[in-house]
């Protein structure tokens, strides 16, 4: 098989690359490890930024979220048993747009194969030559060669694009956090109207939502904690714990419909490209779920990728492609810190210090009465705009 550019993993990152090639002209195959049906119901991300909105508007992929999503303008912090709202729209003129993540990969998946694809699902990649852009990979029982002039790795933390970088090629920045999160979707309807997020001597709790139906909520445990150990009702008794205020807030609750723990991690490769191929995406950079953007940095990514490859294409100058990791970079390191930095403030660090404790409830009211420190707050939560010429 043959074609411009192979993709490897229909994750966001893939799928909207091929979308955003595809309108410049640009063929691309993708190749997908798990079945269409596994990707379509795969619950991760819920919070998209203005500009991933106005990106997916403006390539006419924005349809059934904008009939379906929820609009935010700001979310609550509570601590000390008060909420203390962020009017986050007020103070950036951006708004957030709750879309599951599955429900967008619908909409990509269903794009894609209606301009004719190729998409192949139950396709593993299992081996990829960045010197001559080939990808080998199983599909019907069989081993494949796709040949291409550039790779995209957009097959995330467990794909194989980062090992197919030579280990002296590239330096790895990890960072492990001492807790994980216990996360639930349940049939309650959120109450309320904002996410929130509760610093809670007892963890780190969050809630979120879906649809006026569907609640999505996260409880900080320990790295090691067994799903096994946590039935419904310790969960909810928890929760009700961490979210407990004194204004006579009441957490509904309903049937659990999906259960899972996420190790919390913050992770960057450098570079991001290594000769016909780039990585985008989970599989460059990983960061924790705390400050909602994993998703939203792999659209940035791909966004750069997509006018890179087009410049490439249409003028034969490889400026575009050759800054592609310095790019990338720059915002990752930009959220990487973001997303550290909020999640050093809101969890309960295992080791109980009484003076990191302090330090951070002082930060919480800091951010909560200067109008400087919420503003700053408010332009890394709503996003970074999207690089020019996406
Ligand atoms: P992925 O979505 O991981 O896609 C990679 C794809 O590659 C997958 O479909 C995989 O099956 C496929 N693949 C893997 N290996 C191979 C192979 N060898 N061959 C072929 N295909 C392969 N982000 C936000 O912005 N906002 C949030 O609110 C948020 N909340 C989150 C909550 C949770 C619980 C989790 C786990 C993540 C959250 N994230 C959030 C992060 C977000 O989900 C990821 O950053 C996002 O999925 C990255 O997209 P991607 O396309 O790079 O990778
Ligand atoms: C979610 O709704 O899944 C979500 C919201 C905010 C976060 C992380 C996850 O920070």
């Amino acid at each position: 098989m043959r074609t411009q550019v192979a993709i490897v993993g229909a994750g966001p990152a893939g799928l909207l690359l091929a979308h955003l090639l595809r309108l410049r002209g640009i063929e691309s195959v993708v190749l997908e490890r798990q079945s269409r049906d596994h990707i379509e119901r795969r619950i991760r991300a819920g919070v998209l930024e203005q500009g991933t909105v106005d990106l997916l508007d403006e390539v006419g992929l924005a349809d059934r979220l904008h009939r379906e999503r929820l609009v935010h303008s700001g979310l609550e912090l509570l601590f000390d048993g008060t909420g203390h709202r962020i009017p986050l729209t007020d103070l950036t003129g951006r708004e957030l747009t709750i879309y599951a993540q599955h429900e967008l990969v619908k909409d990509l998946v269903a794009a894609h194969l209606a301009a004719g694809g190729p998409l192949l699902f139950e396709a593993p990649a299992s081996a990829i030559d960045p010197a001559t852009a080939t990808v080998r990979f199983q599909h019907d029982g069989r081993t494949r060669e796709l040949t291409a002039d550039l790779v995209a790795g957009c097959d995330g933390f467990h794909g194989v694009g980062r090992t197919a970088v030579p280990a002296d090629a590239v330096t790895a920045y990890d960072h492990e956090y001492p807790f994980s999160w216990l996360g639930i979707l349940a049939e309650a309807p959120p109450s309320s109207d904002e996410l929130i997020y509760s610093c809670h001597d007892r963890g780190f709790a969050l809630h979120s939502m879906r649809t006026p139906r569907i609640t999505r909520l996260y409880l900080q445990v320990a790295p090691d904690e067994r799903l096994d150990d946590w039935p419904d009702e310790r969960i909810w008794t928890e929760l009700r714990a961490r979210l407990a205020r004194d204004d006579g807030f009441e957490l509904a609750d309903g049937p659990i419909l999906d259960k899972g723990i996420t190790a919390l991690r913050s992770h960057v490769v450098e570079p991001m490209r290594y000769d016909k191929l780039f990585l985008a995406g989970d599989s460059a950079h990983i960061v924790p779920a705390t400050g909602a953007k994993g998703l939203n940095l792999a659209v940035a990514d791909v966004c750069v990728l997509a006018s890179a490859i087009d410049e490439w294409y249409r003028t034969g100058r490889s400026d575009g492609l050759d800054g592609y990791s310095d790019t990338c970079l720059r915002r990752v390191w930009r959220v990487q810190h973001f997303s550290w930095w909020m999640t050093t403030m809101l969890h309960l660090l295992p080791d109980g210090d009484p003076f990191a404790r302090r330090v951070q409830l002082a930060q919480l009211r800091y951010l909560v009465s200067s109008t400087a420190a919420a503003t700053s707050f408010a332009e890394n939560y709503v996003g970074l705009p999207l690089p020019k010429g996406a």
